[in-house]
């Protein structure tokens, strides 16, 4: 079985559809740590109140991400929302070994900055009618990396970066889950 560790800063739903996916069995896979930068982060409670091990890590520790990462025998890395930047040694040690999912059609509205909201307002305001989500494996620069598949997604004429926030999301849950199996 494979042995998974979950990075997330904050709310940590995509953590939890990976969970969910472990735990029925979509995924022949157990999420053996969950690491945040952010004591308060819902992903750690979400990480305790499932029994796993969970590490807070202050700031960009690269040393101290390589040691857990190794102690728990990882074989893949899954950045979950995770913001803080992965150092050169944990990426020189699991070489496409780690994978991040943003909520866009990269390389568009990627980078510094592109996070969270301000993500789908600058879809918004480009007027662009699909946005959708990439997953991608993780290099030394924000949302460079290789991509790994993307899904398209409609902007509906209606929508608010609210409402396209929130539809994105959805699909991830889903989407991480199918890239991660078939991975
Ligand atoms: C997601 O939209 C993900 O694509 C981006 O950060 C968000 C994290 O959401 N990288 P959550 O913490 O998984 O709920």
């Amino acid at each position: 079985m494979l042995k998974l560790a979950v990075l997330a800063s904050n709310r940590g739903s995509n953590l939890q559809a990976i969970i969910d996916a472990c735990k029925s069995g979509f995924i022949d896979a157990e999420v053996s740590v969950v690491i945040s930068n952010n004591k308060a982060s819902k992903a750690l409670e979400r990480a305790r109140k499932e029994n796993i091990n969970n590490f807070y890590i202050i700031g960009n520790s690269d040393h101290f991400l390589s040691e857990v990462l190794k102690s728990y025998d990882i074989d893949f890395v899954i950045l979950a929302g995770y913001i803080e930047k992965i150092g050169p040694l944990v990426l020189k040690e699991f070489p496409q070994k780690i994978i991040n999912v943003h909520p866009s059609l990269l390389p568009k509205y990627g980078g510094v900055n592109m996070y969270g909201l301000n993500v789908h307002k600058a879809v918004i305001d480009s007027g662009d009618n699909t946005t959708g989500v990439t997953i991608h494996y993780v290099n030394e620069e924000y949302d460079k990396g290789q991509i790994i598949d993307q899904l398209e997604i409609k902007v509906k004429p209606t929508d608010t970066p609210e409402s396209l926030a929130k539809r994105v999301l959805k699909y991830e849950h889903k989407f991480l889950i199918e890239v991660i199996k078939n991975l």
